[in-house]
């Protein structure tokens, strides 16, 4: 087979002309690696207006084949401890592959002890090097979380444009899915945002250099002027900055979602209000572990992560209670090997419906909270998953709840 050359724009913005030679790359880098996707037996209809509406329809993520992304200006790990020191790359340890496939397939259990359907992604090669006409990375991610790919609003499935390199192609994993639902249910749309260029101008030059090295409230500063990773150059957001309460969605700006995103979801969604909102954190990223609706009336906030009293504000005078979430088990120190989320993913929670929600069986104070509030309370293994990008939120996608569009926020308030 012919090498194949491509001149792409290395980080100082010179061309540079890299060779790959197809005829080396090993046959499981050009076609699809097993297990393929997994896809329930039903009548599907896609329908999901909000968070908590009884669960009828999900997808659950894998762990097969992810990796440690190669490095990318938007990412770059540093973990010298656990083997991937800054530069390197490569599959995640198979024995951490396998204690989140199996809690993975326990959640996919339960979840269908309860009555739900659940569909599982089609693993591709993310060891294998990806290029567009702009640029090449080393490698993809895998397909988990799934949240932060697809956002189902009402009938529609919309895929995120994603502002990772490595996860430029990761709506692959989940077209197998797509299609068959496209096929099954007559009402669905199926849309998809424009496709980025993420070329240098994507994203600020220099940026974690200069964030890592500033004070934390120099840091807060930034995020509250929205100053961070992304530039305004194209649309790009993560399905999982958005939270989803019927008529209202909440989208959070972040390393991964920028303002021209929200913009572009306004126009996409004219029915609909979209607020862009922005909390206290110095690491944004995804919206489901900050501000975590539970039911009608209900949002759990973090603590830690304080919104701002506008927000809250809005929401008492739609007479919804704003609850601080409970201390997590775990903190900095004793988070899984890998792991590039926080102890906050407590708070990452699945509801089953407005009365029952899927929590970490280890988060006990949270539990204790969800009791006194009134919920059922499933609690089960997730810590395992971690590593691989979320908890019980992050690795769902919920197809079919049941219920319509509802206002949960008929009083306007300030800028909301
Ligand atoms: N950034 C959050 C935290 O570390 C985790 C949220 C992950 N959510 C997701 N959909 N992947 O606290």
């Amino acid at each position: 087979m012919q090498p194949v050359n491509r001149t792409v724009m290395d980080s100082r913005m010179e061309a540079v002309t890299m060779t790959y030679d197809i005829g080396t790359l090993s046959t499981s880098q050009l076609t699809q690696t097993q297990p393929r996707e997994t896809i329930s037996k039903g009548v599907t209809k896609i329908n999901s207006w909000n968070e908590w509406d009884p669960l009828k329809h999900v997808i659950v993520g894998r762990a097969d084949g992810a990796v440690v992304q190669a490095p990318e200006i938007a990412v770059q790990r540093d973990w010298p401890e656990h083997g991937f020191p800054r530069g390197s790359y490569g599959p995640m340890p198979q024995h951490m592959v396998d204690a989140a496939n199996e809690q993975l397939d326990n959640l996919a259990a339960i979840l269908q002890k309860r009555g739900v359907r659940v569909d599982r992604p089609a693993p591709l090669d993310f060891s294998q090097t990806v290029m567009t006409p702009d640029w090449v990375q080393e490698s993809m991610f895998g397909c988990m979380p799934p949240r932060d790919v697809l956002l189902v609003i009402g009938n529609e499935i919309l895929e995120a444009t994603m502002s990772f390199r490595s996860r430029w192609f990761e709506y692959l994993c989940y077209r197998p899915l797509v299609e068959h639902y496209f096929a099954e249910d007559r009402d669905m749309k199926w849309e998809a945002a424009p496709k980025p260029r993420l070329t240098e101008r994507s994203y600020k030059p220099g940026f974690w250099e200069e964030y890592g090295s500033l004070p934390i409230d120099e840091r807060l500063n930034k995020v509250r002027q929205n100053d961070l990773l992304l530039t305004e150059t194209e649309p790009l957001f993560d399905a999982a900055d958005i939270s989803r309460f019927g008529k209202d969605l909440f989208v959070q700006l972040s390393m991964v979602t920028n303002r021209s995103g929200v913009k572009w979801l306004r126009k996409h969604f004219p029915d609909h209000r979209i607020h862009e909102v922005i909390f206290d954190e110095d690491g944004p990223f995804h919206i489901d572990a900050t501000w975590v609706p539970l039911r009608p009336g209900l949002v759990l906030h973090n603590g830690e992560r304080t919104a701002s009293p506008e927000l809250i504000k809005f929401f008492h005078k739609n007479d919804w209670d704003v609850i601080e979430g409970a201390q997590p088990t775990r903190n900095k120190e004793n988070l899984p090997a890998l792991c590039f989320c926080s102890q906050w993913l407590s708070m990452n929670m699945l509801s089953l419906d407005p009365n029952t929600v899927f929590v970490e069986q280890s988060e006990t104070a949270q539990m204790e909270l969800l009791y006194h509030l009134g919920f059922e309370v499933i609690p089960v293994p997730f810590w395992d998953v971690a590593p691989f990008g979320g908890g019980l939120h992050c690795s769902t996608i919920d197809l079919l709840r049941e219920g319509g569009l509802e206002d949960y926020f008929p009083a306007r308030c300030g800028i909301f």
